[in-house]
């Protein structure tokens, strides 16, 4: 296992720590939150640990039904007491990019019915200014060019379909994934989310502002838990 790939474990494993008995999980999409999705698999079944978990794609509903953790339908649940999930990049507002993995939307509805929302990530994801990363938002298939151009004149940078191939990817809910690249000049994504969802054409964007708890961040020194001082897990 190389370096990054050790501190996603660590990552995703030392979240675990938020979750006990009797809690509905949501189950973040990625390859950090896998590490918490195996290992809340091996507390059940070793430790007794009694959970159910939402999955925000199909690829982490395949991932939980493998290693054994039960799945229920965010319909049938009043709330989640928490979501773990991953960030592609993170602020020190705690404001987020998601959607790297073309799941914003279901992460984002997820996170929304959480009483808390706790991030794992390495140390590449935390940046002073949001943008880097460039910036996903879920459109529809329908007229997906004239949305696309309608971004890049509000964001004025350039804005990509993401393409597998040939094609455009295809997110799990049947949509198109716009990728913006505006570099880090994002400074209020408050008001940017805003002017987004103003679109229409775009069925979600993936900042994640005002969401996020707690931060469990591997560094190469060792997993740091940052938590939002204006977040519902601050003492
Ligand atoms: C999925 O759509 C994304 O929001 C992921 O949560 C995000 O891209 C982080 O993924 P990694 O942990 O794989 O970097």
């Amino acid at each position: 296992m190389d370096r990054v790939e050790a501190l996603k474990q660590q990552a995703g494993i030392a979240a675990c720590k938020f979750v006990t008995s009797g809690m509905k999980v949501g189950l973040g999409t990625g390859s950090t939150v896998k590490y918490t999705v195996i290992e809340l698999g091996r507390r059940i079944a070793e430790e007794g640990l009694a959970i159910v978990g939402v999955p925000t794609s199909l690829a982490t509903e395949q991932l939980a039904n493998k290693v054994g953790v039960p799945l229920v339908e965010l319909s049938e649940c009043s709330h989640l007491d928490i979501v773990i999930d991953g960030a592609d990049e993170f602020d020190s507002n705690f404001n987020l990019i998601k959607g790297g993995g073309a799941a914003l939307v279901r992460e984002k509805i997820v996170a929304q019915e959480s009483h808390s929302m706790v991030v794992v990530a390495d140390e590449r994801k935390m940046v002073d200014v949001l943008g880097a990363f460039p910036l996903p938002i879920e459109i529809t298939p329908f007229s997906y060019q004239a949305t696309i151009n309608q971004l890049s004149s509000l964001m004025n940078c350039r804005v990509n379909c993401r393409m597998s191939g040939d094609n455009p990817v295809t997110t799990d809910n049947g949509n198109y994934i716009a990728d913006a690249h505006c570099g880090p000049t994002l400074s209020n994504p408050i008001e940017l989310e805003i002017a987004i969802l103003k679109i229409a054409g775009v069925v979600q964007v993936g900042l994640f502002n005002n969401m996020c708890d707690v931060v469990v961040l591997a560094k190469h020194s060792g997993v740091e838990v940052l938590t939002n001082p204006d977040g519902r897990l601050s003492d």
